[in-house]
């Protein structure tokens, strides 16, 4: 085996998932780094509103994202000196980030960024193209998925308890044709997981997922 001696978990999945609540714990619980890479493209976004970058212009948001002033201290992440932990996660940010990610030269930029978080002791990264094409030697790769439904609901639930205002209807709406525009995008397209990789969680709590996953890692540590 090729494997690098730095551990990479990648968890792939489409939106909403609850992936990057999954991998939070599992890094916890192992005491592993943790990438966020919807963040990077969620920044990206709204580095383009704010300097009033349109972003369908794949040129223009590629050279911003090469220079892009982002920097992660935990959970904390900030542009320019500024958090926007929280400003990220509005639905029109959402949106926005899934128009600049369908930018090739855009993924290039943020590939190695997302590449830098690789440190011992290990890496839970999260995002619908790790074990595809950032880390494609991850020791783990898991592609986890849930009803849109169920994924709309998550989503909701989310954005109410963070004091966006919320519209179920329209969050299944947008989640649909976010969906459809993150799969038939030319670039590092979602795609369904390999099947051994796959790990449906609807019907499951946070913590049986994160014990799945656990286990998974598990097996795998003992049979290498
Ligand atoms: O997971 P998220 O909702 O925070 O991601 C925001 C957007 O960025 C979403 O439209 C998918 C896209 N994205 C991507 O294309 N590749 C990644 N590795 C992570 C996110």
């Amino acid at each position: 085996m090729n494997a690098s001696p730095i551990a990479v978990i990648a968890i792939d999945g489409p939106t909403a998932s609850g992936k990057g609540t999954v991998a939070l714990r599992v890094a916890a619980a192992l005491g592993f780094h943790y990438l966020d890479s919807g963040a990077l493209y969620r920044v990206t976004a709204l580095c383009a509103l704010d300097r009033g970058i349109d972003p369908r212009d794949g040129a223009e948001v590629t050279a911003m994202a090469t220079d892009l002033p982002v920097s992660f201290a935990g959970a904390r992440i900030e542009l320019a000196g500024v958090d926007v932990s929280e400003a990220i996660r509005a639905e029109t940010i959402s949106q926005y980030a899934s128009v600049v990610a369908s930018h090739p030269g855009v993924r290039t930029a943020l590939l190695e960024r997302q590449r830098a978080f690789r440190k011992a002791p290990g890496l839970v990264a999260d995002g619908r193209d790790m074990g595809s094409v950032v880390f494609p030697d991850a020791r783990l790769k898991v592609f986890l998925t849930a009803s849109a439904e169920i994924r709309a609901q998550r989503r909701h639930k989310q954005l109410i308890e963070k004091g966006f205002a919320a519209n179920l209807g329209a969050i299944l709406q947008e989640l649909r044709s976010r969906d459809a525009r993150d799969s038939s995008r030319a670039v590092a397209p979602l795609q369904a997981g390999a099947p051994d990789t796959v790990l449906d969680s609807d019907g499951m709590t946070i913590e049986q997922v994160v014990d799945a996953v656990l286990e998974r890692y598990r097996r795998v540590v003992d049979q290498s």
